[in-house]
């Protein structure tokens, strides 16, 4: 292993032992520099790059993890077949100046007599703890293995998976996890979808179907400017949008509260458009309502969603 953390131009570090990953980590920390981590499970896009970048600027030293995590998958789900591209992967971590790679197996991070899992925060439970029972148990106990081997002080997640990033935020708050959860918003491709690992198993009929999760989530943001607070409105629109579209099937297209992701009652607290006297990065905390969409098409699940503030940004 290689003493001191690497530069731009340097190869990023590759480590797959956990206690290396440690060690590595704390030495980097020993000599007063702040470290980010990113957690990813590979098959690099754009929005991953965008999470390293903002990692960046927060930190001397980044370290992204790469790992499929098993757990975190049903059995009727795609972990066999979920991509796997470690060596493209590298390269792109290290043209962006990563500092280390902390890419394990799966026997490097589960044993063979791992049996603790964590039982995840009570905001895992309703929309994808529905669909996916045991998912964020598996993310939770995952992210804090991560979080133990690599004692980052910030990390970075994408806004894309809106209600892992509220799951997250909750069991670092329970378990008095030392780090800062950066949420970052979500990177798009230019007609509007929200990148993802799973966009490379769409056909182009498929990407047209995909895209009218995105457009109902526009419509919601517009209709809701325009005054419509009315929550079943709102969702009856999202509906309309994606059976319009034929997609195969939606199992959830919701307007919620986004800290809780519990149903909201009546309506919307009303919009009071005001200009911002600069731009600043939306937050959680300053919407009120997020509207949220799982919708498969043609085998791949799809996820989508999209903050409502209660003043324009
Ligand atoms: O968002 C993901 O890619 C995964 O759920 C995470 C956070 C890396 C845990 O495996």
């Amino acid at each position: 292993m290689r003493p001191e953390a690497s530069d731009q131009d340097s190869q990023p570090l590759v480590v797959t032992s956990s206690s290396e990953a440690r060690l590595w980590t704390r030495s980097s920390l020993s000599r007063q520099r702040r470290v980010a981590l990113v957690p990813t499970m590979g098959a690099l896009h754009r929005g991953h790059l965008e999470l390293v970048r903002r990692a960046k600027g927060l930190a001397d030293d980044v370290v992204v993890s790469l790992f499929v995590n098993p757990t975190q998958f049903g059995p009727s789900e795609d972990f066999a077949r979920y991509p796997r591209t470690l060596q493209e992967d590298i390269a792109k971590l290290h043209a962006e100046g990563v500092a280390m790679i902390f890419a394990p197996t799966v026997g490097d991070m589960y044993g063979d007599r791992f049996s603790t899992t964590l039982n995840p925060p009570q905001v895992a439970l309703p929309l994808e703890g529905e669909f996916r029972t045991s998912h964020f148990s598996g993310v939770c106990t995952v992210v804090l293995k991560l979080f133990q081997i690599i004692p980052a002080q910030v990390a970075v997640f994408g806004q894309k998976d809106y209600q892992q990033s509220r799951v997250i935020i909750d069991m670092v708050a329970d378990l008095n996890v030392d780090v800062v959860i950066d949420v970052m918003p979500t990177v798009r491709d230019p007609d509007g979808l929200a990148l993802s690992s799973r966009n490379r198993y769409l056909s182009a009929a498929d990407r047209t179907r995909a895209l009218s999760l995105s457009r109902a989530l526009d419509r919601v943001e517009a209709l809701y400017r325009s005054g419509q607070c009315e929550v079943s409105v709102l969702q009856d629109e999202m509906r309309h949008i994606l059976d319009e579209a034929s997609v195969d099937a939606v199992d959830y297209a919701v307007i919620v509260d986004p800290q809780t992701l519990l149903p909201l009652s009546h309506v919307l607290s009303p919009v009071t458009f005001q200009s911002s006297p600069k731009p600043t990065r939306p937050t959680t905390d300053d919407a009120v309502a997020v509207a949220l969409i799982a919708a498969h098409v043609s085998g791949t699940r799809l996820i989508d969603n999209r903050l409502l503030f209660k003043s324009r940004r």
